[in-house]
């Protein structure tokens, strides 16, 4: 007997649990494109200067809130940028006045907007220390930094220098290793019992290394981390389809104008807030997994976060391929969107 083609499937309204929504201009461009569909979003704190203390956040919360169109609700849930100067007492705070959901931790120079993070893990231990007692997850850039590992690698010894060292000093720690790309971090994941979780990207689960840099270089692909070789990309398939609860959708779209993208030394991220529910619905339809979707994109985020699912609903609709625009037009200048490289057949109903 064939499987029953599925073409309309409702779950709760997803979250996105790890996505950049800039300042200014460029946030006034972007956040309806996540507002659209989602709930709520983890809001990366990597803004120049970098959002640090509660007071930073609480007020970029204001700035995010009043860009928000009318008739539109989204509830950002903001995070602090760790430092070694960071406070644990103001960390403390923010986390119990409800101004900050985690705290996020790139190492020195890892990514985009990263030189004031981390070189010295031993110097935010106290502040570790404090969030495993009060239960802040610490949302981690699980890439090491030391220009002599090969960009393709720094996931895999991120994991052995720096994450396994700091959750043996520190167990009750509660940690999401964000935008994972390598089988490494799946089985590192999944042989943990508890306190770790993890996100994946929308352009994780699609493109490999080869979509980057074979028959010319594409640089709209090109993110942080960078995309793997193939049973890297099978392996997140298989963690995301698997509806195991610490696997959950991060986006990670992270938008750049064009201008910034195509220079000689073009920026990291991938913007996909306006595709991402249409790309995740044909992955998990191509695996004959579209009953997962909801645990992946709805679910299991809350459920780690110690969140309630969203009460609300949206409705996935199969039928003629979706146009979206190449391009989202903003202040700054057009961004443009994340292209899967195939027919986009979902949208959302509206
Ligand atoms: C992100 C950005 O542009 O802020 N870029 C990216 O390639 N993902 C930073 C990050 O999350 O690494
Ligand atoms: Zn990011």
């Amino acid at each position: 007997m064939s499987p029953k083609i599925i073409d309309r499937l409702t779950i709760r309204r997803p979250d996105d649990w790890h996505l950049h929504l800039r300042d200014g201009a460029m946030l006034q461009g972007v956040l309806p494109e996540s507002a659209r569909h989602f709930g709520r979003a983890i809001i990366m704190p990597n803004l120049v200067p970098p959002v640090v203390t509660a007071a930073h956040a609480a007020a970029y919360r204001d700035r995010i809130m009043a860009a928000l169109p009318d008739g539109m609700a989204f509830q950002p849930l903001m995070t602090l940028y760790l430092t070694e100067d960071t406070d644990p007492a103001d960390v403390a705070r923010a986390h119990a006045d409800g101004i900050a959901t985690a705290v996020k931790l790139y190492p020195a120079g890892a990514t985009t907007n990263s030189a004031s993070g981390v070189a010295d893990f031993d110097k935010v231990r106290p502040v570790l220390e404090t969030m495993a007692e009060i239960g802040m997850p610490l949302c981690v850039h699980g890439e090491v930094t030391d220009p002599d590992i090969d960009i393709f690698d720094r996931e895999a010894a991120f994991i052995d220098k720096v994450l396994k060292p700091i959750r043996k000093k520190t167990p009750d720690l509660r940690v999401v290793m964000e935008h994972v790309t390598t089988q490494n971090a799946v089985d590192y994941v999944r042989d943990s019992s508890k306190n770790l979780a993890a996100t994946i990207t929308t352009h994780h689960l699609i493109i490999n290394r080869n979509h980057i840099l074979a028959g010319g270089i594409r640089p709209h692909y090109y993110c942080l981390p960078v995309a793997k070789r193939e049973k890297h990309r099978v392996a997140l398939v298989q963690a995301a389809i698997s509806g195991d609860k610490r696997f959950f959708l991060g986006t990670d779209s992270a938008p750049h104008t064009d201008a910034r993208k195509l220079q000689e030394c073009g920026c990291a991220g991938v913007f996909s807030a306006t595709n991402t529910m249409s790309c995740l619905a044909e992955v998990f339809d191509a695996a004959r997994k579209l009953s997962q979707l909801e645990a992946f994109a709805s679910l299991n985020g809350p459920a780690f976060y110690g969140l309630p699912a969203s009460e609300d609903t949206i409705t996935l609709v199969r039928g003629a391929p979706v146009d979206y625009p190449a391009h989202i037009d903003t202040g700054e200048g057009p961004v443009t969107l994340f292209n899967p490289g195939f027919p986009l057949h979902w949208h959302v109903e509206t």
